[in-house]
This record gives C-alpha cells, structure tokens and sequence, in this order.
C-alpha cells in the first residue's frame, strides 16, 4: 500500500507531478477536499499533502491513526489543528516562500480594480456598449499612504511595488525590522497610527489568535474616512460585521477581499442548508454579510485567487516534493511545529 496521499490535486499540479515520475509512483492523490465525511477511507496514510480546503480539525485528524506528516500546499495553516498535532507527534510543513511577489502583484491588482474602477468600466463597455464616464472617476495612487500590516515576505514585495506608485509606506508588525525599513524606505508605527493616517490598508499577517479581528468594530471606525482596505492574507483578520458596517456608513471608500470570513462555509452552504443542521446564528451571520458584500459596487471579492498563478504553483509542488522527500530521510524542513 502506498503510505503518501495528495488531497484537492488539480489537473495542472498533476502534470507538474509528472516531471517527477519516481516521486508520483510513490503516491495516491484524489481531487476531493480531506474531509470527515471521507476520511474513513484514507485512515492508513502515513503522508498527507492537502491544500486550504481540506479542514484538517481533531475530529478528521483523530481517525488518521498513522498520520506522521502533514505537507500542506500553502502558506498559512490555520485550517489545521495544531494542538492535536503537537499532542500528537504529527509533523506539519508548509511551503513558507512560493509567491511573494504572485501575492504582492495581485494585491495591486485587486487595489488598482478597486479605485480605478476597472472592472466598472470593462462590464459597462461590454454590458450595454456604452462609453460614458458617469460613475467611473477614481483614485491616484501617487502620494497616497499605504499602510502595511505584516512585513513578512508578501508585505515587503507589496512595499517594494507601491514605491514604484511614489506612495508613502507606513507599517505595523510586531516584530520590527529598523534595518529592512531603511532599506525599503518606509516606517514603522503602531497599529492605531497605521489606521488614522493611511489612504490605503493592507493586510500580510498570519491569521491566528492574535490576529482573530486585528481590525474590529472597536477600531475600524478610527480609520481615515475613504481610506481602502485590501485584504489578501486570511478572512478572519478583519471582524465582517464591523467591514460592512464600515462600508454601509460610506466610512470607508472601499474595500477588496481576496479572503473571507468562513470563506469554506461559503463554498458549502448548499450542502449546509441540505444537511437541515443547525448552522450557529454568528456564522449565519458572517455568511449573509458576505453575500452583501459580494452585491455592492465598492467592493471587490475574489474567490481565494491571489496565489494563482503557473509560476506559484509550480514552486508550491516541488517544494512539497521537497518537504516529503526530507521527511523520509529524516531531515524534516519547512516545519511549522
Ligand atoms: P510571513 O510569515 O513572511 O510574514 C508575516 C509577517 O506578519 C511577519 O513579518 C510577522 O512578524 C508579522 N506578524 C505575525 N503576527 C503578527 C501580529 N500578531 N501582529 C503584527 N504582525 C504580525 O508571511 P507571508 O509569506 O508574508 O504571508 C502572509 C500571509 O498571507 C500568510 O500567513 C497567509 O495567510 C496569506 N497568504 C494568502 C494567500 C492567498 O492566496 N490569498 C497566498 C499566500 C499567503
């Protein structure tokens, strides 16, 4: 029996996988998500590689009594438990460095959609032939405060992009690098500052607990008025309610997410209403607010699209070959635990 399974492997990464004939004959892989609804028939894996849709929580990971090592395909790990982990020696690697600059570029490219109104004008054009101007007035960049949350490996390319747009970067992280801010040109200050005075926000922190609702209904209103949140690292960083909130008292100029809150609910709300369980009132909540999100003309939601690109996905694999071949000659890298 082979001991390795990928989860939610796309044709593209199948074929990336086929440059690796020795690795590939050494694996079972299935395009469905790891589930608790399916995991009863993958309980002898002793490798499984999984992307952010399988939610890899006590309940599915109990079953999998031979589990030795997780090799997730992304960066952020929050859809996996890692006290069972821990409890439980079950290593975890990720691929730390596979797209900063995919990430920076499409963080750009969702502010650039947002303030220039691209995507306004496009469907217009295309929609109803009409080439008025009524409505499609936006934003310059030039000059403009970009906020960064999080200077890691993301928020440094995104500072390095908006240099070239001659915007002045502000940061808030909580690890400080005084060396990096000289170099990029940029400062740093605290989270309340950030907020008060940049035109622009966005986010690059790892969602975890200290990071659950970093902006909230407490602080969201202290931002600068029409200032426009960008958020491509993970849904619960921001407070939903307090976003629509924002947003529906013209507070905020706008706001383009990549990431949502109980974004995997939302995949699976059909099969949700199906099941008739009950679904808790604060996630019904956040789901409805997405919905309205989704509707209205100054936001922007993209379907977790950011680090989509050939180049990215090609890194995310053979890293992960990587992570798997360390594992089994006991030199582990890339662990997160
Ligand atoms: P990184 O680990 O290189 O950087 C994270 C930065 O956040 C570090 O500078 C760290 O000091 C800072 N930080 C951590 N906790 C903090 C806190 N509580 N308060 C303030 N600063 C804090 O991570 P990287 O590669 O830049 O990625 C950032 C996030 O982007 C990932 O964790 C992931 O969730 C998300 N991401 C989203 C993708 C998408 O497709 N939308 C693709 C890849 C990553």
């Amino acid at each position: 029996m082979k001991k390795i399974i990928f989860f939610e492997l796309t044709e593209q990464e199948k074929r990336i996988l086929e440059k690796y004939p020795d690795f590939l004959e050494l694996i079972d892989f299935t395009q469905e998500k790891l589930s608790l609804e399916n995991v009863n028939q993958y309980v002898d894996y002793e490798v499984v590689s999984v992307f952010i849709g399988s939610q890899l929580s006590q309940e599915v990971l109990k079953q999998l009594s031979n589990l030795k090592l997780i090799a997730t395909r992304s960066t952020g790990f929050d859809h996996i438990d890692l006290n069972y982990c821990k409890d439980n020696n079950i290593l975890i690697s990720n691929v730390p460095d596979y797209g900063e600059h995919t990430v920076a570029e499409y963080t750009f490219a969702l502010l650039l959609c947002l303030i220039r109104k691209v995507y306004n004008a496009y469907h217009q054009v295309r929609e109803t032939g009409s080439f008025s101007l009524e409505g499609l007035q936006g934003r310059e960049l030039y000059e403009k405060v970009l906020g960064v949350i999080g200077v890691g490996k993301i928020g440094r390319e995104v500072i390095k992009i908006a240099k070239g747009f001659s915007m002045k970067v502000i940061a808030y992280d909580k690890y400080p690098q005084e060396e990096l801010a000289k170099q990029l040109g940029f400062e740093y200050v605290d989270l309340e500052n950030l907020l008060s005075v940049s035109d622009v926000i966005s986010l690059h922190v790892p969602y975890n607990k200290e990071t659950h609702h970093l902006i909230n209904k407490d602080n969201i209103f202290k931002t600068k008025p029409g200032c426009y949140i960008i958020n491509t690292a993970r849904g619960g960083i921001i407070e939903t309610q307090a976003l629509y909130e924002a947003i529906k008292n013209n507070h905020l100029g706008g706001a383009a997410l990549d990431v949502l809150e109980e974004e995997g609910d939302l995949k699976e709300e059909q099969r949700m209403l199906m099941e008739k369980q009950d679904i808790p009132s604060e996630k019904l909540k956040i789901l409805l607010a997405n919905h309205v999100f989704i509707d209205l003309d100054n936001v922007i939601v993209s379907p977790h699209n950011a680090f989509n690109t050939q180049e990215a996905l090609a890194n995310i694999v053979i890293k992960t070959i990587e992570n798997i071949k360390q594992f089994q000659i006991s030199k582990p890298i890339n662990l997160i635990n």
